[in-house]
């Protein structure tokens, strides 16, 4: 077995390959004069473990070329971050269901596939390959426990993202509540965690994904209007679109941490282990 990966997928690739007792195969990208993908992969073995996050287009067009140029190998595809998985029902007549377009596009070539933390778990029946889905709920639970905090609050930033805040607090016996939304005017929203009050509190923030941060950006600003001590925020997936990073800092956040499924230089939580005892069972 050996691992080959996209180009914005080399960190995690290699740790998960080293968790794997294996290496990374080489490969080497270019591009045509117009524009187009080339790559091509150094010596590959019967069985394959390809890494790759769609974070762009271009992820997404060197994960279909990867996995035909393994073509004669068994291949396992590792998907840590999926984008266009959000956008995964007609929200209007006349959109596509993009992440059904993306997972069938991705299964050609592969034999099975592994997400991380996908936003949505219904996506992986759009596979026409066997799909897991796996959780770094116990990665971000252990990345607080390196915190020090004293009898931290563990909030998700909706109800939605509550069984993923769960599982995180799970890890550490901490309480967990999350946000609710109070509409107090035409223009002013409060949000508050729903049981539990944050005065006084070290209060982390956990989530699927930042995106815009303008999530946990609103919620961290009212958490410091109630009282709490210090705001904390970790998510799986760190998107950061438009400064979103820079943005949440300004809010007086402690410290904003995401894992590598995204290598970001705050990535403190890796999902290798997490990957390669799933692939080890594939
Ligand atoms: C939503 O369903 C997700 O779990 C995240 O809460 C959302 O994507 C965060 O978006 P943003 O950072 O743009 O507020």
């Amino acid at each position: 077995m050996k691992v080959i990966c996209t180009e914005k997928s080399q960190v995690l690739a290699t740790h998960i390959a080293r968790a794997l007792k294996t290496t990374v195969v080489s490969v080497g990208y270019s591009r045509f004069p117009d524009g187009e993908h080339y790559l091509v992969t150094g010596e590959t073995d019967d069985e394959m473990v390809i890494v790759g996050s769609v974070v762009d287009n271009d992820s997404l067009v060197q994960l279909m070329l990867l996995a035909d140029a393994c073509d004669r190998s068994t291949n396992h595809l590792v998907l840590p971050y999926m984008a266009y998985a959000r956008q995964d029902k007609r929200f209007r007549p006349g959109e596509p269901i993009s992440s059904r377009v993306v997972a069938k596009a991705l299964s050609t070539g592969v034999s099975d596939v592994t997400t991380v933390n996908i936003h949505e778990k219904e996506v992986l029946k759009s596979f026409t390959v066997p799909a897991q889905n796996l959780s770094l709920a116990a990665g971000i639970g252990s990345y607080i426990k390196t915190l020090g905090l004293k009898k931290p609050l563990i909030l998700a930033p909706d109800e939605g993202a509550m069984h993923f805040a769960e599982n995180v607090a799970s890890t550490g016996g901490w309480e967990c509540d999350h946000l609710e939304k109070t509409r107090l005017s035409g223009v002013e929203v409060k949000m508050a965690p729903r049981q539990l009050s944050a005065k006084s509190r070290s209060v982390v923030i956990v989530d699927d994904i930042i995106s815009t941060g303008g999530t946990i950006a609103t919620a961290a600003g009212m958490l410091y209007q109630q009282g709490a001590k210090d705001v904390y925020a970790a998510c799986v997936h760190g998107v950061f679109t438009g400064g979103a990073y820079a943005r949440l800092m300004a809010t007086g956040i402690r410290d904003v941490v995401c894992s590598d499924t995204i290598e970001r230089s705050c990535s403190r939580i890796s999902a290798a282990e997490e990957i390669a005892r799933a692939v080890r069972q594939r």
